[in-house]
């Protein structure tokens, strides 16, 4: 048995950043994980591996359907999805062994197996052999993560009918693919899946796809995503799924009771994930829980336990890697006694189809609901040179801003980087900028920042590389 300053239980993204953070600061730190490596399920089986299968499937998109704008022609392109699976793999384990290394230079102490928090302080680790140690933390740190949700009446066998950690390692592509769930993960491996040959069908319960989007951002998403052989079933809510002899039946109804049928081989259950806590506290302790399910705690990250705090994708907030990433921080700089804090309002999210999809902050739906007094100002990709000549015209930057004091509140961007293009509104929303601070600011000619600048401007009628609004 060995006492730590902090015990964290958890490798992912919250759970790792938390305990080098904690390291930083000079606390005695343990980290407990119960797979082989650290990187919890982003590093694993998330975001890393999905960027990977992207990018290579985007380059197999580029060979069939984009090269000859460019003049070029591959012909007899052939994909080898073991080799392409195999540099995924080779990404995610520099990673893991990246943070390996890390733990060893902060020395922090790696400790490997399923841990349950027995009473306060306290903390039995079952390891892979079965054998069980004990170990004291003066604070621990629950960073368990999150599972993908099931649907009631749908059995996920993880061969035929499966989640996205099954989907990130297909052995051959399925000749027809059925996506439930129109949501980043849906998107994401829909796509991934549909360039590499699939014939891919997405069914959506919401009556729109990405629906946290404004509706000119996911209506321009589902057009491009529909000319790359996409299908999308909106108002569709899948009520059955059975496994038949070579195929599976899907069983969905539409928001106008029609009933629908759909054969495919694969079935891509991603209709968001769930809050992952199986045993990591004994019941009888009393932990206490949100309405949904999720571990509640004050804005110390403290939970109804003494010495307990709790972060990441078990506590309430968006399920993203950089948000948990800063929970981890803020939570350990509490626990060391410093000003940990974290702006929820300013958390970016991303999709990352072809274009990406990047937001931040108010849409413009949510602001004409709850009657915030907004402007908006919108800016093409297509009127862009480095977007044309990148042949990157599909898209556009959206700025909203405060009508009274031109205070930037939010951004959604679709088209190519928009993934990067993001940090800069988050920065200025992070300052309390204005959307003249960002088109007064200067952008590199000729990037594709020039049109988020230009939609800055926009919010204003004073865009240059477009006509003015006449409604404005
Ligand atoms: P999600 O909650 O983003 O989307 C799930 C979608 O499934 C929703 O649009 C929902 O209306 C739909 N749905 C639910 N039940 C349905 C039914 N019976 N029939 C048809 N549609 C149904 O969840 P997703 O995509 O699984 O992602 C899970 C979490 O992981 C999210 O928090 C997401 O933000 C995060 N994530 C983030 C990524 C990124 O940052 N790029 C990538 C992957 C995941």
């Amino acid at each position: 048995m060995a006492d730590f300053d902090l015990i964290v239980l958890g490798g992912g993204p919250a759970g790792y950043t938390g305990a080098i953070r904690a390291a930083q600061l000079g606390l005695n730190t343990a980290i407990i994980d119960k797979r082989e490596v650290l990187g919890g399920t982003c590093l694993n089986i998330g975001c890393i591996p999905s960027k990977a299968l992207l990018v290579s499937s985007q380059y197999v998109r580029f060979a069939h359907h984009e090269a000859q704008h460019h003049g070029l022609k591959f012909d007899g392109v052939q994909v080898d999805l073991a080799k392409l699976m195999a540099r995924k793999q080779t990404v995610v384990k520099q990673l893991t062994q990246g943070l390996e290394f890390l733990m060893k230079k902060n020395h922090v102490t790696r400790i490997r197996g399923i841990g349950q928090l027995v009473a306060p302080g306290k903390i039995v680790i079952t390891q892979p052999d079965g054998s069980t140690e004990e170990h004291r933390g003066r604070n621990v740190i629950l960073a368990t993560g999150s599972v993908p949700m099931e649907l009631p009446n749908v059995t996920i066998d993880r061969e035929r009918v499966v989640t996205s950690d099954e989907a990130l390692s297909f052995t051959d592509v399925p000749a027809e693919l059925l996506v439930v769930g129109a949501g980043a993960i849906g998107l994401e491996l829909g796509s991934v899946w549909s360039r590499l040959g699939s014939k891919v069908t997405v069914l959506e319960f919401l009556p729109r796809i990405a629906a946290f989007l404004d509706p000119d951002v996911t209506q321009a998403l589902q057009k491009t995503l529909e000319a790359q052989g996409l299908k999308f079933h909106v108002e569709t809510q899948v009520t059955n799924v059975a496994l038949q002899d070579k195929k599976v039946l899907v069983q969905a109804k539409t928001k106008g009771e029609q009933n629908l049928e759909f054969q495919a081989d694969k079935v891509l259950v991603a209709v968001g994930r769930k809050p992952y806590l199986d045993g990591a506290v004994a019941k009888d302790l009393g932990l206490k829980l949100t309405e949904r399910g999720r571990v509640a705690v004050d804005q110390q990250f403290r939970t109804n336990l003494p010495g307990l705090y709790a972060i990441g994708d078990i506590i309430e907030g968006p399920m993203l890697a950089h948000k948990v990433e800063e929970d981890g921080i803020a939570c350990t700089e509490l626990i060391a006694g410093k000003p940990g804090h974290v702006n929820y309002n300013v958390v970016p999210n991303i999709i990352y189809t072809h274009p990406e999809v990047a937001c931040v902050g108010l849409t413009e739906e949510a602001g004409k609901k709850n009657g915030t007094q907004i402007k908006v100002g919108k800016f093409p990709f297509a009127a862009n040179g480095r977007a044309l000549a990148n042949d990157e015209s599909v898209g556009f930057a959206k700025i909203i801003a405060d009508r009274r004091t031109d205070k930037l509140l939010g951004s959604q961007i679709i088209g190519g980087n928009a993934s990067e293009l993001i940090a800069e509104i988050v920065s200025i929303m992070e300052f309390g900028g204005s959307a003249e601070d960002l088109g007064r600011t200067v952008h590199a000619h000729p990037t594709l920042s020039e049109a988020v600048k230009e939609a800055g401007l926009a919010v204003d009628n004073l865009a240059f590389s477009i006509p003015p609004n006449p409604r404005q």
